[in-house]
């Protein structure tokens, strides 16, 4: 196999977090409408909060606009109030699933222990997971940045992963919602980082899966950032709620 034929397009997903209404599915019928107009280089789609995963992904269907969940839980099934199984995710529609996002760790104390367990309830329901990972401002400037990633990409990924469809969305958490961006020099060093972390983990098939950037995605800097050393991608927040801003984005894939 070459290298080539190991690499997937990129992705361009959307997690609206807990955003959205009724009203936002018409955001998301511009946005097929947009890709399904100008086909896109990048695969596309949108993680709406779970009230809306079903809806969406009936307004959705005959598109090429996938749809994703923002968690799930370890369990299929059970006396879990308030959690959703993989399976329900993908019986709402869903393609993909966004796991260990940082505000789940922070929020919820979730540990890479638990989103590796989740990782491998996505697989089994046959979703494709989008593994998130990020160090925060305080480690960042001690200079621990690197490590703390590489940790969480070690203890998140589960060896069910070998050969799967996955992907891993770098963000860290200073640049979340708050108009700052990583350098791109600092987006390549860390991805660089993951991709060897990859390698070391899954040999030959590490080098597949895309590497996305999350953290103050924008028109404005979309380009740049897509066009980065091991930038596979990107998980937007704040600027998939927009459709115009969001097909911006896609368009500089
Ligand atoms: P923003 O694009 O709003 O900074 O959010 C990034 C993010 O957390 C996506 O998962």
């Amino acid at each position: 196999m070459t290298l080539s034929s190991l690499k997937p397009r990129p992705l361009i997903a959307g997690n609206w977090k807990m955003n959205g209404l009724a009203q936002a599915l018409d955001e998301a019928r511009a946005v097929a409408g947009g890709v399904d107009a100008r086909p896109a280089a990048a695969r596309v789609a949108i993680c709406p909060p779970a009230t809306l995963l079903h809806r969406l992904s009936q307004a959705l269907e005959g598109s090429s606009v996938l749809t994703g969940g923002q968690d799930c839980h370890v369990r299929t099934s059970g006396a879990h109030t308030g959690d959703i199984a993989a399976a329900m995710l993908v019986d709402a529609g869903a393609a993909l699933v966004i796991l260990g996002h940082s505000e789940r760790r922070e929020d919820h104390g979730e540990t890479s222990a638990l989103v590796a367990a989740k990782v491998e309830a996505a697989l089994a329901a046959g979703l494709e997971p989008i593994i998130c990972v990020g160090e925060s401002l305080a480690r960042r400037e001690a200079g621990s940045a690197l490590q703390v990633v590489t940790a969480q990409v070690r203890e998140s990924l589960p060896a069910a992963l070998a050969g799967q469809a996955f992907s891993i969305a770098y963000e860290p958490i200073w640049a979340i919602g708050t108009g700052r961006t990583a350098t791109i020099a600092d987006i390549e060093e860390m991805h660089a980082s993951i991709r060897a972390q990859l390698i070391s983990m899954f040999g030959e098939s590490g080098k597949a899966p895309p590497i996305l950037y999350g953290g103050s995605v924008k028109p404005d800097n979309a380009a740049e950032i897509l066009r980065a050393a091991e930038v596979g991608g990107a998980l937007v927040g704040g600027a998939s709620l927009k459709a115009a801003d969001f097909l911006a984005i896609i368009a500089a894939a």
